[in-house]
């Protein structure tokens, strides 16, 4: 059978997939963006309607900028557990392309956001027209800054969004050995 054209993987990782979402993906993405201690610095977990607006969101992006969160996928076992991908952000009034991540509670610790985050960077640097890769994160977020770091990522500047400070990681192209 001809796999759906939104199943083909965009990247893989030694254990991971990346593909565009699908509206069938509500159910597992729920189980990541449903939770509370996930979403701790978001506004409020997602409900289903969020989870579906979310998707919807990504698949957007897709068409218009050929990128956006992908799902991850385990290979191991075809779980959807969580997303990762790329995003327009503005930062100071500037689009920036922002790497993103979030991973199910029970598998945390694993390094699987950095597997992704490294992928995305990778990308992001071989197939867009930018100098520049961003990450930005509350300030308390330690994970999500500690992702940044193993992506290779520093600190570039501080801002604030929806009221709250956020730190702007950042990596230039010229120091990764991305193609
Ligand atoms: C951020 C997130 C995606 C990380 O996923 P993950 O697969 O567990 O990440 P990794 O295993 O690749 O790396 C996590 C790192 O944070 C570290 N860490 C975890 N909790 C920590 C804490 N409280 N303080 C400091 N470091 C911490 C881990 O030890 C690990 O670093 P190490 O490899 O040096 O030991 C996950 O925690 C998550 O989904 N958080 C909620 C969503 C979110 O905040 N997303 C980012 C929005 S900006």
């Amino acid at each position: 059978m001809k796999t759906p054209a939104h199943a083909m993987p965009i990247l893989g990782t030694p254990r991971l997939i990346l593909r565009e979402f699908s509206r069938d993906d509500v159910d597992a993405l729920a189980r990541v963006l449903s939770d509370t201690e996930t979403m701790r610095f978001y506004p409020a977990p997602l409900d289903c309607t969020g989870v579906e607006n979310w998707i919807a969101r990504n698949r957007r992006r897709y068409a218009n900028n050929g990128h956006g969160l992908w799902a991850m996928v385990l290979k191991a076992n075809g779980e959807l557990i969580g997303d990762c991908g790329l995003t327009i952000q503005d930062v100071d009034g500037a689009n920036e392309i922002e790497i993103g991540y979030h991973v199910r509670r029970d598998l945390w610790g694993q390094g699987l956001a950095t597997e992704a985050a490294r992928a995305c960077r990778d990308f992001g640097f071989a197939r867009l027209p930018v100098d520049r890769l961003v990450s930005i994160i509350r300030p308390e977020n330690l994970p999500s800054r500690r992702v940044a770091e193993k992506n290779g990522m520093t600190v570039w500047k501080e801002v604030v969004r929806v009221g709250f400070p956020h730190v702007v990681y950042s990596i230039r192209k010229d120091q990764t050995d991305s193609p």
